[in-house]
């Protein structure tokens, strides 16, 4: 199976670029930027990721987050993330960037944006993974500040093809960003939010109903709920669900706990992905991995969490071909 999970084609949908920082480039950032870290080592750091639920995890990610200063900072982190891609025989990602973490601390919307997408255009040109670009609005903020932050991406509609929803879940319900999304729509943007990772299953109606998401991010807490369970095996809403980032944060106990198993049978559109693989113990081979070594599942099981993903993805119609007649031919010769 590991060979097999190695060589297929996979799809990532559910990436916070932040999120894959890795200790030894956070080290060389901060003292490329004189930005003091509270660590001594990228082991001392290592050993921090502990964390008990969302909430005690970003507050190490918002710290980490501070050594990404220059255009360059951003091009070093999303080019580290594309050669584990390659490494991980990823085909396709799409990512997101939290403008909001950076602009906060006085960065420009735009040195992030450029360097995340220089290196999205190198990683198509030199290792043919194709990408695109989501942002997400830290809901733990207000709907002002995420109207500010849709005003600073509009003139690059062109480079941004969705809006997303991520930081705290609890208390912070998908209606507070009700008319920020839909003037998103309306300007084009495709929408997606988190939802279900640690709210409740009303979070992820309300999602879907409110802000006219085309995939809900984790939503493993639909199983709370029968009926929306049933509804979204028929409509195929996509969840976008991240094994070893729910472990770690808690939300199952075990991964023998985790229920994308069952909702794949269940007949629900659920992709495999990383969140924030830096701090989670693993990129989308592991994640795939631990899924296989917790349950037993069977290679057209494990294939068709591809196929899902490619079904969920923006990408235009010719590369959704492509992408399937890749996944067809790999499962037709092993
Ligand atoms: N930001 C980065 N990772 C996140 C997650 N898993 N849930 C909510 N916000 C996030
Ligand atoms: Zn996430």
């Amino acid at each position: 199976m590991e060979n097999f999970i190695q060589a297929l084609p996979k799809i990532e949908l559910h990436l916070h670029i932040e999120g894959s920082l890795e200790p030894e480039l956070m080290f060389e950032l901060a003292h490329r930027n004189r930005v003091d870290i509270p660590f001594a080592s990228a082991d001392e750091v290592r050993a921090a990721y502990e964390f008990s639920n969302l909430q005690s995890f970003l507050d190490i990610y918002y710290q980490g987050a501070n050594v990404l200063v220059e255009e360059q900072d951003f091009f070093d982190l999303t080019w580290a993330y594309l050669e584990r891609c390659r490494r991980d025989n990823v085909v396709h990602t799409e990512i997101f960037f939290d403008p909001q973490t950076h602009t906060d601390r006085g960065i420009a919307f735009g040195t992030v944006l450029d360097g995340i997408t220089r290196a999205l255009d190198r990683g198509r040109d030199e290792l043919g993974i194709t990408s695109h670009l989501i942002m997400c609005f830290l809901r733990h903020l207000d709907e002002d500040a995420a109207f500010a932050t849709l005003e600073q991406a509009l003139p690059h509609r062109g480079r941004i093809i969705g809006v997303g929803l991520d930081s705290g879940e609890a208390g912070n319900p998908p209606e507070k960003f009700e008319r920020v999304f839909a003037r998103a729509r309306d300007a084009g943007f495709l929408a997606v939010a988190h939802a279900g990772e640690e709210g409740p299953a009303t979070y992820i109606r309300d999602a879907i109903d409110r802000l006219g998401v085309r995939r809900i991010d984790h939503g493993v807490r639909c199983v709370e709920d029968a009926a929306l369970v049933d509804e979204l095996a028929v409509s195929r809403m996509p969840l976008t669900v991240c094994p070893l980032s729910n472990v770690k944060l808690c939300v199952f106990r075990d991964m023998r706990e985790h229920n994308i198993v069952e909702l794949l049978r269940r007949g629900l559109c659920v992709t495999i992905n990383s969140d924030d693989p830096a701090y989670f113990g693993g990129y989308m081979n592991d994640n795939f991995l631990a899924v296989a070594d917790a349950h037993d599942v069977s290679q057209q099981e494990i294939a068709q969490f591809s196929l899902n993903a490619i079904e969920a993805s923006f990408a235009d119609a010719t590369r959704k071909q492509e992408m399937q007649a890749i996944v067809s031919e790999y499962l037709a010769t092993g």
